[in-house]
């Protein structure tokens, strides 16, 4: 609901945000929540993902799968391997072959 930090001229529009806005504060949210619960349960990256580069922060920052909405509306459901194919360039890029390998490397700059 915080619409804090917004430019557009529909930013007093009623009902909750989605998409780009949501992806930093969620990000830190998604931080703390993997430092909250110990890394003991899976958690799934959501809010603002709409690249690769997006979807690879949301596992850095601690999620071991990710969901988005938003973007993918403007995007198209070709969005969809593109970032799978992204990701895989990204791991490779980090030396890992396994996406395990990149959950949480960055979660404490996000806290
Ligand atoms: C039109 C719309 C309908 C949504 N409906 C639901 C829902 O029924 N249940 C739910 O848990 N989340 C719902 N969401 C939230 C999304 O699943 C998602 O958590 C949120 O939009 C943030 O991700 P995004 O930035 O990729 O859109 C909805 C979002 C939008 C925009």
């Amino acid at each position: 609901m915080d619409r804090d930090g917004l430019r557009s001229s529909d930013r007093d529009q009623k009902g909750g945000l989605s998409g780009r806005p949501l992806f930093e504060k969620s990000t830190r949210v998604l931080a703390k929540m993997r430092v909250a619960t110990a890394n003991r349960i899976d958690l799934v990256g959501v809010g603002g993902i709409g690249s690769a580069e997006d979807a690879y922060a949301k596992i850095h920052a601690g999620a071991c799968a990710v969901q988005l909405y938003s973007a993918m509306v403007y995007q198209g459901l070709s969005l969809v391997p593109r970032i799978a194919l992204g990701m895989d360039r990204l791991l490779a890029n980090d030396g890992f072959d396994q996406l395990g390998q990149a959950i949480g490397v960055t979660t404490e700059s996000w806290l």
